[in-house]
């Protein structure tokens, strides 16, 4: 007969208790019970029900539907549905067929200056509608006065910016029903007047704001590679516990004349790079929570068959992850083109 190793260890216990009695010593029962937790803590990892899909864009929208057997959830752009009833009944429609989540890409979160309370009223109104499973925003700014920068801008890391976002985070969990997950963004500059470094400022933020978050993968692996940062450290400072889902993507090289001022721009035009995969397996191995993957992609579409490859890979990387449960998953930083400034594309997206 078949026992789960968890139950088998414990039946091994009891076992053993009866054949020896109380001669059983305690350094030994201490020992097999720690064997037991391990076991059974081992078997909860392996148990976690990860899901792996993909950004819902237009121009992808015949090669998902006719793949929603390998696709296990949609995220959807919030503004895109903010305004314009038919655009709704075809979100509710598709929000029937697969597991939705809605991202927003305009509230500006991560700043002093409080949520515009027009925006977050549409916000809730189509959560309200779409009932997603959950809704995410980005730990960025993107006004101040009369100023829209039309950007996911990286705030000053300082405790000014720590409180506005725990103050908005409230303003948004009243209006909505329900905390966002927050998204690290990706920034070109290290923004100036900070005081602190992203991980700090990240895990404070969150800690601040009691949100959990959306780690953007790649975003982390540009900064950290920007910015001269370990991407690995970057990684094991931020609070796993809060972590629930996670954004893969690409981007390129780029530089303005010299190799000094090189940087990795988070475009969406490129596959995820092969360090993004090693770091999905060491946050699986980190991480108590099961993980939703968000593969995102926002232009030089690929054929989904190509797309689809990801999210398999994605799905061995979490495996492999859980199957560790715990030991560092060895990572190789393999960069992409370096490409003139000029050539990039100018949009950046988080
Ligand atoms: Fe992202």
């Amino acid at each position: 007969m078949f026992l789960p190793p968890a139950l088998a260890a414990l039946q091994f216990l009891a076992a053993l208790q009866m054949v020896v009695g109380e001669a059983v010593a305690e350094a030994e029962e201490a020992e097999v019970a720690g064997a037991v937790a391990a076991v059974a803590a081992a078997e909860v990892r392996m148990n976690i029900q990860d899901r792996v899909g993909m950004g819902w864009r237009s121009e992808l929208a015949g090669g998902i539907l006719s793949n929603l057997d390998r696709i296990d959830v949609l995220e959807v752009i919030a503004e895109d549905y903010c305004d314009g009833s038919a655009r709704l009944r075809a979100l509710q429609s598709l929000a029937r067929q697969v597991p939705v989540v809605i991202h927003g890409v305009s509230l500006g979160m991560a700043s002093t200056v409080a949520i515009d309370h027009k925006r977050l009223g549409k916000m809730a109104r189509l959560v309200d509608r779409i009932q997603p499973e959950s809704w995410s925003e980005h730990l960025a700014f993107v006004r101040a006065g009369d100023i829209d920068i039309g950007h996911l801008a990286a705030p000053p890391r300082t405790s000014s910016t720590i409180e506005g976002t725990a103050v908005n985070l409230a303003a948004a969990r009243a209006m909505v029903g329900s905390m966002p997950l927050m998204e690290n963004i990706a920034t070109l500059i290290n923004p100036p007047a900070s005081d602190r470094d992203e991980p700090t400022w990240l895990h404070e933020t969150l800690a601040s704001a009691n949100a959990s978050m959306l780690l953007d993968l790649h975003n982390l692996y540009a900064n950290s590679i920007n910015f001269g940062l370990d991407p690995n450290v970057f990684l094991a400072r931020l609070p796993a516990e809060r972590i629930h889902a996670v954004h893969i993507s690409g981007g390129q090289w780029i530089c303005n004349g010299t190799s000094k001022n090189s940087r990795i721009l988070d475009d969406h035009f490129h596959d995820p790079p092969d360090p993004v995969y090693d770091l999905l397996a060491d946050l699986a191995a980190l991480c108590p929570n099961p993980l939703t993957v968000i593969l995102e992609r926002d232009g030089d579409y690929p054929p989904i068959d190509h797309l689809l490859t990801q999210l398999d890979r994605a799905r061995r990387a979490l495996a492999s992850g859980r199957a560790a449960a715990g030991k560092p998953v060895p990572l190789h930083f393999g960069l992409a083109e370096t490409v003139p400034v000029q050539k990039a594309q100018a949009r950046r997206l988080s």
